[in-house]
């Protein structure tokens, strides 16, 4: 197990546009390991590559369904909006409302190459979403619509 440092705002790589993985290495199949590791250790529901300061396009998302890895994500269908309460690891201490599309289908590569492709809603949805925003440099301050308390969540 391997624990990585998540950066922080200000942190010039969260705001750059990660590449896409060309062919799922065995550092690949490490990367997607250590970033989950890192995502529980640190509470968060979801955590993107460039998090950690690794400019490719590689998600992890857990939201109380199970670990849900995707290499390449694109969101190819969306639908309807919702308002809804984020944060992130990266952005500590702060929450806002978001809007995003209610329904996402994504579709991506599992760890063996293989299409897959999911049809979300509600949180997984939403986390979907946000993390998918993180591999083109883009944070969720930059869309929250009303700030909230802290309430320590990160994602
Ligand atoms: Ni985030």
């Amino acid at each position: 197990m391997a624990i990585y440092r998540i950066l922080r705002i200000g942190d010039p790589l969260l705001r750059a546009k990660a590449e896409p993985v060309k062919k799922i290495t065995p550092a690949i199949l490490k990367l997607l390991r250590n970033m989950a590791d890192t995502m529980y250790d640190a509470s968060g529901v979801g955590l993107a590559a460039p998090q950690i300061g690794i400019l490719k396009r590689v998600i992890v998302i857990d939201v109380g369904e199970g670990l849900l890895e995707l290499i390449n994500p694109e969101i190819l269908e969306s639908e309807g909006i919702e308002i809804g309460v984020e944060g992130c690891l990266s952005v500590p201490g702060v929450q806002g409302e978001v809007p995003r599309a209610a329904k996402v289908k994504v579709r991506g590569l599992d760890r063996e190459g293989k299409v897959k492709e999911c049809a979300a809603e509600g949180l997984l949805a939403r986390a979907l979403q946000h993390e998918i925003d993180h591999l083109d440099g883009i944070l969720f301050i930059d869309k929250v619509t009303r700030w909230v308390e802290n309430k320590n969540e990160g994602r």
